[in-house]
């Protein structure tokens, strides 16, 4: 019915997740790491926002933001996340669930230092999710901070760092003809994962 290959179900999850995040690098007009990030309050009320992924590995799924931050709040109340990549050219998705934990300082550090230097003073002068009186409030503090860092060390702002989502459960969705699409999800199963095929 048609030759795109079903998803292997001997595949190794993360390895899948690489495949297909390098095959979305080939394809992606721009942020082939682009991805919906979806916290909630302790008492369940959703919300949800993009995001860069900055990581990705047997340990998890990295993203940085400012803790202080509308979804730095909720993950600090409840630690748990959902993450949804969509690539619209290959018509493929990949959902991730599970707890998330702080990266280490280090890690933190090392991607903060990895930045370009307006993005780290970016970091510094921006409340982010915060309510900004004027546009003009937030460059009269970029600019403050260009002249405290000159052409110095710019240190992490202790409010931002990144959190690793944990996954317990990552689902694959490969578009078919028809809507007769496939789907195959690995649940974690101690040290293991077991994996089951849905319908569509
Ligand atoms: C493609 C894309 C990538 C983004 N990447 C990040 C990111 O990596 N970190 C971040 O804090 N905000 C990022 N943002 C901005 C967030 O969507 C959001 O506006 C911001 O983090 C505040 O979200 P919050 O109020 O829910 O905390 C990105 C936005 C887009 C559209």
């Amino acid at each position: 019915m048609s030759d795109i290959p079903l998803i292997d179900l001997k595949a190794d999850p993360f390895a899948l997740f690489a495949a297909w995040m390098s095959d979305a690098e080939k394809s992606e007009p721009n942020d082939p790491n682009a991805m919906a990030v979806a916290t909630a309050t302790p008492d369940g009320r959703p919300s949800v926002r993009m995001l860069l992924l900055k990581g990705a590995d047997e340990r998890g799924f990295v993203f940085y933001t400012n803790l202080e931050s509308r979804k730095g709040l909720e993950l600090l109340a409840n630690p748990h996340a959902a993450l949804l990549f969509h690539w619209k050219s290959l018509r493929r998705q990949i959902r991730i669930e599970g707890p998330v934990e702080a990266v280490t300082t280090e890690e933190a550090d090392a991607y903060f230092a990895s930045r370009s230097r307006m993005s780290r003073l970016g970091a510094i002068a921006s409340d982010q999710s915060r309510p900004l009186d004027d546009r003009s409030t937030f460059e009269e503090r970029l600019k403050a901070a260009d002249e405290k860092y000159g052409d110095g060390p710019i240190p992490r702002p202790v409010n931002w760092s990144g959190f690793r989502v944990v996954p317990e459960a990552i689902e694959f969705w490969q578009d078919r003809p028809y809507r007769l699409h496939d789907r195959a999800v690995w649940t974690r199963d101690g040290n293991g994962w077991n994996v089951t095929r849905l319908y569509p």
